[in-house]
Order: structure tokens, then sequence, then C-alpha cells
């Protein structure tokens, strides 16, 4: 794992920017795995940026996001869907052919969740992934104890999970259940994976994940099982890293 640590939340966005900016400019096709929360917000606006002021396409650009509510619509306010096409999708070039976001309301969902794995297959696989990671050490919304050999599958969120998303909902009663989300052997398919953490509040679930052991009750630990991980955090996350770069 290459360990970068970014004075603060702007510099962590930018240098996230910045390699997925390479990675597009040395393979106009790339095919990126994208991920929701506000952890991203400060990347996908920098990428924006990129766009507009300084011409960064999108049009042969392909995407997969990590996860989606079950029982959210598309066009629900606080489905993934809005989410990206509000902070992203909707003020760059992509074609929205090349945007894949699970469902959240397929009536068969396991046909739902083979089409997804097949659609990555068929999009050649996934260049770079981006990863948030959850208090508890969760990615995509594989919650601690989710078998590492998992492929796309509906989840049961914690209640911790659930209330770190409720800041999204009315009331507590609304934030769903469950979810659809890549598996772990989806994400560890990834040609590279970029994890992205900020607040003193994610130091643990970094140290953890970097320096734990590898064990399915930390999701983000399989991660030392990769042989192309960047992880790139802010100070404050990078509190509990015994070395950092
Ligand atoms: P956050 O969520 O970016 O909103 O902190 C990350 C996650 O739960 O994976």
């Amino acid at each position: 794992m290459q360990v970068w640590v970014a004075n603060d939340y702007d510099e962590m966005s930018r240098q996230a920017a910045q390699l997925i900016a390479d990675l597009i400019r040395k393979k106009p096709t790339a095919v990126l795995g994208l991920a929701t929360g506000s952890t991203p917000l400060g990347l996908y606006a920098e990428l924006v940026r990129l766009h507009q002021q300084e011409g960064l396409d999108f049009s042969r650009v392909t995407t997969f996001n990590l996860d989606e509510y079950w029982g959210l619509a598309d066009d629900h306010p606080a489905s993934y869907h809005r989410f990206m096409w509000d902070n992203l999708f909707s003020k760059i070039n992509i074609r929205p052919e090349a945007v894949h976001i699970p469902s959240g309301v397929a009536a068969d969902l396991d046909a739902e969740c083979a089409r997804y794995e097949e659609q990555i297959r068929r999009a050649g696989g996934i260049d770079l992934q981006v990863l948030g990671i959850g208090h508890n050490g969760h990615i995509g919304f594989n919650e601690p104890g989710t078998p590492f050999s998992s492929r796309t599958h509906r989840c049961v969120l914690t209640t911790d999970t659930r209330t770190a998303n409720a800041r999204f909902f009315a009331s507590m009663d609304q934030v769903p259940r469950e979810a659809v989300s890549m598996g772990i052997a989806t994400i560890m398919e990834a040609r590279r994976i970029l994890l992205l953490a900020n607040g003193s509040n994610k130091a643990a679930a970094i140290g953890a994940a970097v320096h734990g052991p590898v064990s399915e009750e930390v999701p983000a630990s399989v991660l030392q099982r990769h042989p192309d991980v960047i992880v790139l955090v802010d100070r404050a996350a990078a509190a509990r890293l015994q070395k950092a770069s």
C-alpha cells in the first residue's frame, strides 16, 4: 500500500483528482469506479473544474458506482443516482449510457446484481476504483463480517452506518435498512484502488485498514492484499498511521 498524507481536505481532493485526470489523459477510455458520501465531494468538484477550465475530456470514460440504497428510486433526492448526477455527471461531458449505478428498485434483485457484474466485465474491468471508508471499516456498503469472496449483492446496513448517513434524510426512520453494493471480491478486481479519508473520526478505521490484521471484521483491511492501493488521507485521518509519507 502506498500511503499519501495531504495537509488538508482540499489538498487531498486535488491530489485525487490529479490521479484520475492523469489516468484519463493516458487512457481516454478509462473505466472508473466511483463512490458517494461526503468524502469524494471535493474530488468531484475538482474534476468538474478540470473539465470546465482545462478541458479534461470524459466523452469516452465509463463509470461504475459502488452502491445504491435498496428501495430508493433513481430520482429519490437521497439516492446515489441523484448524488452522482447532481455532483458530477451533469457537469461533465460523460455519455449517460456510460454511467452505471446499481438499481435500488430492480424487480429481480439477483438478476440486477448479476447484470452489474457482467457490465463491469464487458467494460474490461475497472481501471481505478475510488473508495471511502466507514467508521466501522466498511467499503462500499460491505459491513463488518461480509465475506471477502462477496460479489455484487444486497446488504443489510448496520445501525452505525444508518446513523452516519441519517444526515441525508429527514429522519432516522427514512434511512434505508438495506443497499445493493459491489462485493469485496468485485472491488478487489479493480486494477488500482484509491482509498480516501479525511477527518479525525476516520483515523481509527484507517489505522486498522492499513496496519491491523486482515480480517472480515474490518472490510477495508482486505486492501492490504491488493497489489496497487493508494491510501490518500488528510492529516487528521492519518493520526493512527505508524509511518506516513
Ligand atoms: P462519508 O462515507 O464519505 O460520507 O464519510 C464514507 C463511507 O461510509 O464509506
